[in-house]
């Protein structure tokens, strides 16, 4: 077995970081393969809560190599803050951490970029509501490739040169955009070079280290960000992300071709949650919606916004296991459903008096969905102190059971809680 996927299967925010954190110990290397700061991932160890953004979720666990592969878009003054808050806390960076050379930088005209595009409308009205990370703007900079700079041009004797000429062609970009935002190329070139020299120690070759490894056995265990319905390709264009953040994106992100993986384990909540715009069939404008929000913390890692929180959506869940080759799911959050008379699935969609079990694939026809529903009874018990799957109550073991059924993939694990107690493993 060499290469293990955890991939999120709804719009982000599924708690990977969790399981990724629980199944490190079985791996010698994590891997963050795409995505940027506008992931945030929350671990819970021994009840200190830890928020990451780049910094894959192993460096939590002694003797596990951590690698920010190519395919993701670093803001190395983020990634430093990051690194220097797991130092206050005993979590000491040294040779667990590697950041590939090619992995393209996110620079202050992105974010500018961001900031002043995410306020034009790109559909229906809506605009997509990004996190203001500069993300779209860096992926948007690699594909054009004459205004991007990768990490190891950072330490090149060009790289003021390059941040001259882009400066002064962003300069322009972001008036005629109306922003404000002055760029002064040379204090931009100092501070990234002050980054690059307190970053130099990790910064190298992912891609021949990764081949190196899994052709020598080693385990690596791949942790995606955001989530398939948020997959530039595949998702719900264009209220997406710009990286390919369902199970497509890893063999791109990482560098390590896709016959090295072996297995992929499907993360979804016992809900839905979607943060920014775009359509969301099963959203709950009630107060459901409003509970599942208070007591599942449903307000973002990374921008602190309330996210939008409805039903399991079956339609949309399935296409995103069959997309990403999942094998098992791992359903989190299951304790946030309790106390409900009655819980709810969309096991189809209505459009336009049709019912269809295929994920659209023009958001406009997404829209119009209605979603159809199965009602299933809830159970009024407190899952949060279970140890074994059996010992949940009737009701919700049927749910997970009526799930599993709908989606067409096993149970692997449920999450009761976020502690790495709360984990129940399927025997
Ligand atoms: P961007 O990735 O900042 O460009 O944002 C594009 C869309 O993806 C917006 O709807 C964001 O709210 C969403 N998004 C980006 N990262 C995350 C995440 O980590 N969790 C949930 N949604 C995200």
């Amino acid at each position: 077995m060499s290469g293990t996927c955890v991939i999120g299967l709804q719009w982000g925010d599924e708690a990977k970081g969790k399981i990724v954190d629980l199944l490190t110990r079985d791996f010698d290397v994590v891997v963050r393969y795409q995505g940027g700061a506008n992931a945030g991932h929350t671990v819970v160890v021994a009840g200190q809560v830890y928020k990451l953004h780049h910094i894959p979720s192993g460096v939590l666990s002694p003797g596990v190599m951590n690698v920010i592969g190519p395919g993701v878009v670093l803001n190395p003054p983020v990634a430093l803050q990051e690194i220097d808050s797991l130092a206050s806390r005993d979590i000491k960076l040294t040779d667990n951490l590697m950041i590939s050379d090619r992995l393209h930088v996110v620079f202050p005209w992105h974010i500018a970029e961001d900031k002043v595009m995410n306020a034009s409308p790109v559909g229906g009205g809506e605009s997509i509501g990004t996190t203001n990370r500069g993300i779209g703007p860096c992926y948007r900079d690699k594909y054009g490739r004459s205004h991007a700079i990768r990490l190891g041009d950072l330490y090149r004797p060009d790289f003021r040169d390059k941040v001259e000429r882009i400066v002064d062609f962003k300069q322009r970009v972001l008036a005629q955009l109306g922003s404000s935002e002055l760029l002064v190329a040379s204090e931009i070139f100092d501070e990234y070079s002050g980054h690059a020299e307190r970053l130099r120690p990790f910064v190298a070759d992912t891609t021949n280290y990764l081949l190196d490894a899994v052709e020598a056995g080693k385990r690596l265990l791949f942790e995606g960000a955001q989530g398939a319905m948020l997959d530039i390709d595949h998702g719900t264009f264009p209220f997406v992300t710009s990286s390919n953040s369902s199970g497509v994106g890893v063999a791109a992100g990482s560098g390590v071709p896709a016959r090295w993986i072996k297995k992929v384990i499907g993360v979804v909540k016992g809900y839905t949650t979607r943060v920014g715009g775009g359509p969301f069939p099963t959203e709950l404008t009630d107060e459901i919606g409003q509970r599942i929000r208070d007591l599942g913390h449903e307000y973002g890692t990374t921008t602190g916004r309330p996210r939008r929180c409805g039903w399991f959506d079956v339609v949309a869940v399935r296409y995103a296991a069959r997309l990403s080759g999942v094998d098992s799911l791992a359903v989190m959050m299951l304790d946030v459903l309790s106390q409900l008379s009655e819980v709810k699935v969309c096991v189809a969609y209505d459009l336009d008096g049709q019912r269809i079990d295929r994920f659209p694939s023009h958001t406009e026809d997404l829209r119009r969905v209605q979603p159809v529903w199965e009602v299933l009874p809830g159970w009024q018990q407190d899952v949060r102190g279970a140890h074994r799957i059996e010992d949940l109550p009737a009701g919700a073991r049927r749910y997970l059971d009526r799930v599993s059924e709908l989606v067409g993939r096993p149970i692997g694990i449920v999450s009761v809680g976020p502690g790495r107690e709360q984990t129940l493993f399927a025997s």
